[in-house]
Formats: C-alpha cells, sequence, structure tokens
C-alpha cells in the first residue's frame, strides 16, 4: 500500500510517500527556519501563510521524487494535533481535498504517536539506527517487537512512555514544565549561538568542557514524579551564570562551547535518570527515540553506554518533523480498516499525553 503522509504542525513543510509503513520512497522537507530566525522563534502566523504557499509543491516533489502520480496513492494521512492551529489546518485540508479527488481513504493522525512511529521506518541504508557503541542496540532492528519505553524528546514535548502498539501508549512521566528542546532552544538564544539552538548546542558542546560548570538536576525523588523531568531550573542556572559574569564585567571569560557541554549533560542526564527509572521499573529494556532531540549526538552516545539497553533512534533525518513518519503510522491505522471522517479537524494540544497523577 503506497500512503502519502503529509506534516505541518509546526514550521516544516513536509510529504512523504511510503510503502507498507515501511519502506520511504520520498521524504520531502522544506524548512521554515529562514523566515523565522529574526524572531529567535516560530510565529505561527508566518508559518501557516508559509505552509499554503509551499503545500502543493511539496507534495508535487514528494511524487516525482518517489517516480508516482496521484492515481498510485492508496490512502493520505496528515498531522491533526497537536501543534499550530493555523499549520495544521492547512496539511489537513490539503490531505482531505487529496483523498477526496482521488476517492482514497483519509486520516488524521497524532504528531506524538507519528514521531514514536519513526524508528520503525527504515532509513536510507534500509536500517533503523544504532544507539553508538552499545553492541546490543538495533538488535531487533528490522522488526521492533512491542512494548517498549518510548523517548519523546521535542522543542513542544518531553514524553516517556510505554509503548504496547503504534496506536497505544501509557505516559509514565513527561516535563513538568519545559520541554527539553525548548531549554536546548533557550539556552542558545540566550548565549548568542544560532537558532533554532539545539544542534548548534549539540556541536559547540563538542568543542568545550561539560566539567567547567556545575548546573544543578531538577529534585524530582518523590514517587508520583520519579519518571518526570524539569528544564526551568537548569535553563535559569545557565542564563544566570551569564548575568552574574556580566554584573561583574566578566561576561568575555565565558566560553559558550564550556556552557553547551555543561548544559548538555545536566540536560540529558535529567533524561536518563529518568528514563532508567522507567525502565527498572516497567521491567522494559527496549528504549525508543523519537522528535528533534533524538538528533543530539550526546544523548546518543551517553545512552549507548547503558550494556543493559536496548536503544533504538531513528536514522537522523526522521528524528525531527517529516511526512514519513505520518505515511507510516497512517498504514497501520488503514490496516486495521480505520479512517477519519472529512469532518476531522485539528487540536493544538493532545491531553492524553498530559500526565494523570494519583
Ligand atoms: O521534533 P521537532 O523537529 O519539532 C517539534 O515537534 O518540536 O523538534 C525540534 C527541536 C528543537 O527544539 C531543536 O532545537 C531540537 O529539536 N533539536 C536538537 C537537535 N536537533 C534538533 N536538540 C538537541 N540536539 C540536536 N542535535
Ligand atoms: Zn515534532
Amino acid at each position: 500500500m503506497i500512503v502519502l503522509g503529509i506534516e505541518s504542525s509546526c514550521d516544516e513543510c513536509a510529504a512523504a510517500i511510503v510503502e507498507d509503513g515501511k519502506t520511504i520512497l520520498s521524504n520531502i522537507v522544506a524548512t521554515q527556519i529562514p523566515f523565522h530566525r529574526e524572531f529567535s522563534g516560530v510565529v505561527p502566523e508566518i508559518a501557516s501563510r508559509k505552509h499554503t504557499e509551499w503545500i502543493y509543491g511539496v507534495v508535487e516533489e514528494a511524487l516525482s521524487r518517489a517516480g508516482k502520480t496521484p492515481r498510485d496513492i492508496d490512502g493520505v494521512a496528515a498531522t491533526a494535533r497537536p501543534g499550530l492551529l493555523g499549520s495544521l489546518l492547512v496539511g489537513l485540508t490539503f490531505a482531505k481535498a487529496f483523498a477526496w479527488a482521488r476517492r482514497v481513504p483519509f486520516i488524521a493522525c497524532d504528531h506524538i504517536l507519528a514521531h514514536l512511529y519513526a524508528a520503525r521506518l527504515l532509513g536510507k541504508n534500509g536500517k533503523n539506527e544504532k544507539g553508538g557503541k552499545n553492541e546490543k542496540c538495533g538488535e531487533n532492528e528490522k522488526n521492533l517487537p512491542y512494548p517498549y519505553i518510548g523517548l519523546l524528546v521535542s522543542g513542544g514535548h518531553t514524553i516517556i512512555c510505554r509503548v504496547d502498539d503504534f496506536d497505544s501508549v501509557e505516559v509514565l512521566g513527561t516535563t513538568i514544565d519545559d520541554a527539553v528542546g525548548e531549554a536546548f532552544d533557550k539556552v542558545a538564544k540566550h548565549y548568542g549561538l544560532a537558532y533554532p539552538g539545539g544542534v548548534y548546542i549539540d556541536e559547540a558542546a563538542k568543542h568545550g568542557d561539560d566539567g567547567v560548570f556545575a548546573f544543578p538536576m531538577p529534585k524530582l525523588h518523590k514517587g508520583a514524579h520519579l519518571c518526570d523531568v524539569s528544564y526551568s531550573g537548569l535553563k535559569t542556572a545557565v542564563v544566570n551564570q551569564l548575568e552574574q559574569f556580566r554584573k561583574k564585567g566578566r561576561a568575555g571569560e565565558i566560553n559558550p562551547c564550556d556552557i553547551a557541554a555543561s548544559f548538555q549533560k545536566t540536560a540529558v542526564e535529567i533524561l536518563l535518570r529518568a528514563l532508567l527509572r522507567a525502565s527498572r521499573g516497567s521491567g522494559i529494556n527496549t528504549i525508543v527515540s523519537g522528535g528533534g532531540v533524538a538528533a543530539n549526538s550526546y544523548l546518543r552516545s551517553r545512552l549507548a553506554q547503558y550494556a543493559g539497553l536496548n536503544c533504538i533512534f531513528p536514522p537522523l533525518e526522521l528524528c525531527g518533523d517529516n511526512g514519513a513518519m505520518v505515511a507510516g503510522i497512517a498504514y497501520q491505522y488503514f490496516m486495521r480498516g480505520d479512517k477519519s471522517p472529512f469532518s476531522a479537524t485539528a487540536s493544538a494540544r493532545v491531553k492524553e499525553f498530559k500526565r494523570r497523577y494519583p
């Protein structure tokens, strides 16, 4: 079955053609980053306008790279939640129109479930990615059996969950304040690194010393919060570090690479602590990651150091927002006979991914 997947929840205008929920025939991601850079963040109004301008061309390109025409498409999917409402509506409405015109099934997908599905897709080399030096990593590359612990780390979400099926997830822990990607972006912005900051912090940290600054870990030791994370305290501490040096007229003494390395080390330790607790508590030792921060090289290498864990990451090009993960998960719904009505609408938030505390 050939599925067209469309993703427009934030600032990437993306479409992909995927066969049987696994093999990527094309994957086009048109990034709007240059249009949002001067504002150091995504401007919703600009995002939805750009999606409107680009979506037709992006889908055309995805079809052409896959060597397909609209007649070859057996089903269409788009991200419907969560995300920026105006942006979501562009992709969703395009997908509905395509499905109606071609008389093929249409499904409205969840962005978080799609990110968690990304590692099940086969990358350029026909494999999903191993987590570094850990020999156990990638053991189940071709067919990841459920259940596993899902680690969704992006600009908008930080979720640790038990994944029992492509659409069945139990949230074990979340951030109680900022998302991890948001913390990367805010720290980078404060220290004058480029936007969006995650990838620049990852790079700068390779040239820095992570022992120069000691940043605090959040105190999440109580039962209900064992698998939760928090990033607002870390972010404030890293920002204050610069302010303290500035007040003493010594701002020039701070090496941003040392800040990047020290911040990144703590940010990743926070994730690891919660992940290990989730793994121990559930008795599940396979971790499958997804979302933009899953591209982080330090996170990958730290996770690889745990010999008892089987860590699976999506290929780098499938960590950030893309249409292939949407087409991939859509195939699973179609196989089950599910489809969405044309009245399906978009939602900015999804309450199922909020933690319920006892
Ligand atoms: O999944 P994504 O593309 O969009 C959302 O759904 O939010 O994630 C974007 C986030 C941004 O915060 C970006 O800075 C972060 O992923 N990111 C990274 C890296 N590459 C992207 N964070 C840390 N290290 C990276 N290499
Ligand atoms: Zn995303």
